[in-house]
């Protein structure tokens, strides 16, 4: 089914780029903009967004995986050990 007709894309292309996205980073937050980059397109005229993000929640690999879910302490372990963990923001250090 042709979910976006200015950039004739369809429902199944939507579900592979988060397939991909997913696999690539099981923590990465999936956006419409994101899946539209992920294609090599950009949105024109909006109007397929509502219909675009109905299939982006639809698809089971959407939700970013809970954090008790298998691999979720080894995942947060890597980041940390990487130095990319959750920091603070500018101005708000620890006292
Ligand atoms: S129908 Fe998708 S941007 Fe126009």
């Amino acid at each position: 089914m042709i979910v976006c007709h200015c950039q004739n894309i369809t429902d199944r292309e939507i579900d592979a780029a988060i397939s991909w996205m997913r696999a690539s980073d099981p923590d990465v937050v999936i956006t419409a903009g994101k899946v539209y980059r992920a294609l090599g397109k950009a949105p024109d005229c909006g109007g397929c967004l509502p219909l675009f993000l109905t299939t982006l929640r639809t698809n089971p690999s959407f939700p970013v995986p809970a954090m008790d879910s298998p691999g979720a302490h080894a995942r947060l372990s890597g980041l940390r050990r990487a130095g990319s963990g959750p920091r603070t923001r500018p101005g708000k250090g620890t006292r």
